[in-house]
């Protein structure tokens, strides 16, 4: 059932992903986008992060739920967006129920948890800043 729940959802938002490349380019950003490699979270962030899932996803999810190359693979080249997509349909008997600021902050904190790097700025609840892409944690 995990497998499937992960595979639909990067089924359905892969051709956003193409979309978001399509509008960049054709803007002319000649930025590469930002990847989760390159500090996109601040530690004080996980931090709070890490509060927020214990109070209202550790009663379903042990955190080895969100590591490791099974679950970090199903996102790879994926816009983190579509994480952060999925997270909000949590928790899953009060959907939404976060404000996008605590979302992004448990997403800071899934980051931690598979070893990305933190850096200067907070990773903001909105689309704009979930366009970073989820690449594979650099050595
Ligand atoms: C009432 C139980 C419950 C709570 C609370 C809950 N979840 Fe879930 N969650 C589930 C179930 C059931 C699934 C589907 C099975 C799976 O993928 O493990 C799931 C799946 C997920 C997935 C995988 C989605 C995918 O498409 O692969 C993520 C990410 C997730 N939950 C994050 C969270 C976060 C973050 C919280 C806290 C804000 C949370 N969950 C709270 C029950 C819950």
């Amino acid at each position: 059932m995990t497998k499937r729940l992960g595979q639909r959802w990067a089924g359905v938002l892969a051709g956003g992903a193409m979309l978001v490349g399509a509008i960049g380019a054709s803007a002319g950003a000649a930025q590469p986008a930002r990847s989760v490699n390159d500090g996109v979270y601040t530690a004080a962030q996980a931090e709070r992060g890490a509060k927020v899932f214990e109070k209202t996803c550790t009663a379903c999810h042990d955190t080895a739920r969100f590591t490791g190359a099974e679950f970090t693979s199903a996102w790879t080249g994926l816009p983190l967006k579509n994480l952060f997509s999925a997270v909000q349909t949590m928790p899953e008997d009060n959907p939404g129920s976060l404000p996008p600021q605590e979302y992004a902050d448990i997403i800071a904190f899934v980051l931690q948890l598979n070893e990305y790097p933190p850096g200067d700025s907070e990773l903001e609840g909105t689309a704009e800043a979930m366009a970073v892409t989820m690449d594979a944690r650099k050595p």
